[in-house]
């Protein structure tokens, strides 16, 4: 049996209310489940489960339901809690395409969201300015590649929550000790050793193979060797890995945090190389004509933002082709020149969404990404049911421009 504090009781008992009570339950529930020993204060919270899309209206009505109990009592989340992206851009919605009835419902779960005190942020990077965690810092967030990015780059700590898990740390402030949380378990318990120098476009073709590869051997703590990624090019291969398979933390020799500590043991030492990804690529890259080209999975970071802003200035977008790039308010809101220039070219700076829970499947059948991210969801037939190019940004850039 878990250890409870008297006050960690009294939160369980339902003494501090409905909401909390419900919380506390979820969180000691899983702890028991994961054989944790206590639970910790966390800094902060990332919740998912936002679009309309992905939670329907169970999800819609559940989080109205919790948003009711939590008003009544007077309670708001009692750490820092940011939010995952929406199904649309909350202003630009019907450039996107989305129908009323969407829009209404997503707005509902909005407000819900935003009444119990969670921060509108609506991004899956939240640690490009809005919710930025310390090293060693115990957190409960929610979205797998914020989660990689988390553990991994900054050296954060947090299991890879679900949004109603997440949303219970948000309440409770606490959750419980077992997983990521232990330094036992942020060891590597592979090696991949990589025999070529990847480059952005690799680094995500390279995540998305090897996350499924991984999982296929029960792995779940890569150590990467020979490489030398940039904070982007680390997103991108997190993000990916942590789709395709379930891996929450990796470390990169003389990179990532703490690396030295990561490889206690001899471990079993994989080599990848550079014909086995563009291999793999054959299999994510599919022989279509795109109408929509979305780049931003996860969100933009500045340098990628400006990097597209000066692919297509000066530059006229095709007719046929829609050109989305998916950042957060904060990135787009500091860097107003980019976005003029995308948007002059023809291209929509959609904030608050992505191309993967947007109802893009109402609109479109191809989708052009560079994403190994959304790459793995877009085609799935339950989802988006897009047949996927996969291809180096700049060349996704020049999909859109006219001739
Ligand atoms: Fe973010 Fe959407 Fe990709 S939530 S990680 S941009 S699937």
């Amino acid at each position: 049996m878990m250890y409870l504090t008297t006050e960690q009781e009294r939160m369980l008992s339902g003494e501090e209310g409905e909401a909390v009570r419900k919380g506390m339950e979820l969180i000691v529930a899983l702890g028991e489940i994961y054989g944790a020993e206590r639970l910790i204060p966390i800094k902060s919270a990332q919740v998912s489960g936002v679009s309309y899309k992905t939670i329907g209206d169970a999800g819609l009505e559940f989080i109205e339901d919790y948003a009711r109990i939590m008003k009544k009592e007077g309670r708001k989340v009692r750490v820092k809690t940011t939010m995952n992206p929406a199904g649309m851009d909350l202003e630009k919605w019907r450039l996107m395409g989305v129908d009323e009835d969407f829009a209404e419902k997503q707005l509902r779960i909005f407000n819900a969201y935003v009444s119990m005190g969670i921060e509108p942020s609506l991004t899956c990077t939240p640690y490009y300015f809005v919710n930025v965690p310390s090293f060693g810092e115990h957190i409960a967030w929610a979205e797998s590649s914020a989660v990689s990015y988390a553990n991994s780059v900054i050296g954060a700590r947090t299991n890879r929550e679900g949004g109603p898990s997440a949303l219970a740390s948000a309440i409770t402030g606490l959750t419980a000790e077992y997983g990521l949380h232990l330094d036992e378990n942020r060891r590597a318990d592979v090696i991949i050793e990589v025999d070529f120098k990847p480059d952005p476009y690799l680094y995500a073709a390279m995540g998305n193979h090897l996350g499924s590869l991984l999982s296929k051997i029960g792995k779940k703590v890569p150590y990467f060797r020979g490489i030398k990624p940039s904070e982007d090019e680390m997103k991108a291969l997190g993000a990916a890995m942590a789709a395709t398979g379930s891996i929450a933390l990796y470390h990169v020799e003389n990179i990532t945090p703490k690396w030295e500590d990561a490889v206690t043991d001899k471990l079993e030492t994989i080599h990848i190389d550079k014909r086995e990804i563009r291999e793999h690529i054959k299999g994510m890259d599919r022989d279509c004509e795109p109408e929509l080209i979305a780049i931003g999975c996860p969100h933009a970071s500045e340098r990628e933002l400006k990097r597209i802003a000066e692919l297509v200035k000066g530059r006229r977008k095709r007719e046929d082709r829609e050109l989305w790039v998916s950042v957060s308010r904060a990135v787009a809101e500091r860097n107003p020149e980019a976005v003029r220039i995308i948007e002059e070219f023809g291209g929509l700076v959609l904030r608050d969404t992505c191309m993967v829970v947007a109802p893009i499947e109402k609109r479109f059948g191809n989708t052009a990404v560079n994403s190994g991210k959304a790459a793995y969801y877009l085609p799935k037939e339950s989802f988006c049911r897009q047949c996927v190019r996969f291809r180096p940004l700049e060349e996704l850039v020049m999909m859109a421009v006219a001739p």
